[in-house]
């Protein structure tokens, strides 16, 4: 009698301490649920957090694409902005911005990361790398392609695939897109918006500092613009002041680690025999390293980012 007592006794507890370490793990779930951390991935870029170095510089709160509500720059990205330029410029940045989103989407894009979604990028640099990696299905595998500026794929499928969902131009790197790819314009200055807005309406604008194209192919609806806010924090807390700007396709890096749940990194970089080319061209460019651009600099981030797992980059060799 006794033992049966303390049989029952010990299952009990037994039986209470499986509720409570139960609940405990639901709460925790529940938790984790809640934060902004989760995402249906292995691995999730939002919940990154717990790197102190990457906390520092991942800056959820900056503004990524520009929209009519965010258009307002702060005073210093405003400075920042017309130094890029080389000074102030007499255009009326308001109104340059209102007549942007009466012709293209003024939404907030990107907004949707949460405990169901899974997106996965590969951001597509145009190095020499590339050259007989066959990376060209792996990178087509991913969710969002980003290719940079003029980079073909048509003959080169095999090493950089055929898919591409955004592509990063200026004016005068401008090349038709098909009408599922999001045209991502970066403004290195007003006259870039005002030359979005030409290409869609009047096509007047035909030179900047050189000649550019007064029209490409892309579906209107399709139009995105990089935030001058975006590119200064690219500037300022990732690459630290170094070289004049940034390349477009570290901000394009930057910006996928913001939209993204998972990153590919692939064609960053010098080739094997430390050149700057790219995969299309075999001429060497000193301004991707030497010039306007800090290359080095920009790949030991991308190399260290790949070394604390926040991405994978893929070098070719
Ligand atoms: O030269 P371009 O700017 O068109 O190339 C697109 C991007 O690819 C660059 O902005 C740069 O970030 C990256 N790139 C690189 N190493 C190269 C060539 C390009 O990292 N050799």
């Amino acid at each position: 009698m006794t033992l049966c007592t303390s049989i029952t006794g010990y299952l009990q507890e037994l039986f209470v301490g499986i509720i409570i370490i139960c609940l405990v793990g639901l709460s925790h779930i529940q938790l984790n649920l809640d934060s902004e951390e989760m995402c249906a991935c292995i691995q999730c870029m939002a919940g990154s957090k717990e790197d102190p170095w990457f906390a520092e510089h991942y800056k959820n709160r900056v503004p990524k694409l520009l929209s009519r509500q965010n258009s307002e720059l702060h005073p210093n990205t405003s400075k920042w902005w017309q130094r890029l330029q080389g000074g102030p410029s007499k255009k009326n940045y308001s109104a340059v911005v209102e007549t942007l989103f009466s012709l293209f989407p003024d939404e907030e894009h990107y907004s949707d990361a949460g405990p169901h979604r899974c997106r996965t990028c590969a951001v597509v640099g145009n190095s020499g790398n590339l050259e007989g990696s066959h990376y060209g299905h792996l990178i087509d595998a991913h969710d969002f392609v980003i290719r940079m500026n003029k980079a073909p794929t048509a003959g080169f499928e095999k090493d950089v695939g055929s898919k591409t969902t955004h592509r990063a131009i200026y004016p005068e790197s401008a090349v038709d897109m098909d009408n599922s790819t999001h045209l991502v314009l970066v403004p290195f200055k007003i006259l870039d918006l005002e030359w979005l807005i030409s290409v869609f309406t009047t096509k007047h604008i035909t030179r900047t500092y050189t000649v550019v194209k007064s029209t490409i192919q892309v579906a209107k609806d399709k139009v995105m613009i990089l935030h001058p806010e975006f590119m200064r924090y690219v500037y300022e807390i990732w690459l630290q002041k170094q070289g004049k700007y940034p390349s477009t396709g570290f901000m394009m890096l930057v910006f996928s680690l913001h939209i993204c749940d998972q990153v590919n990194v692939f064609g960053f970089g010098a080739s094997k025999d430390g050149n700057w080319n790219h995969y299309f061209d075999k001429r060497y460019y000193h301004f991707l390293n030497t010039g306007v651009h800090r290359g080095s600099a920009e790949y030991n981030i991308t190399l260290k980012l790949h070394q604390k797992n926040k991405i994978q980059m893929y070098k070719g060799w």
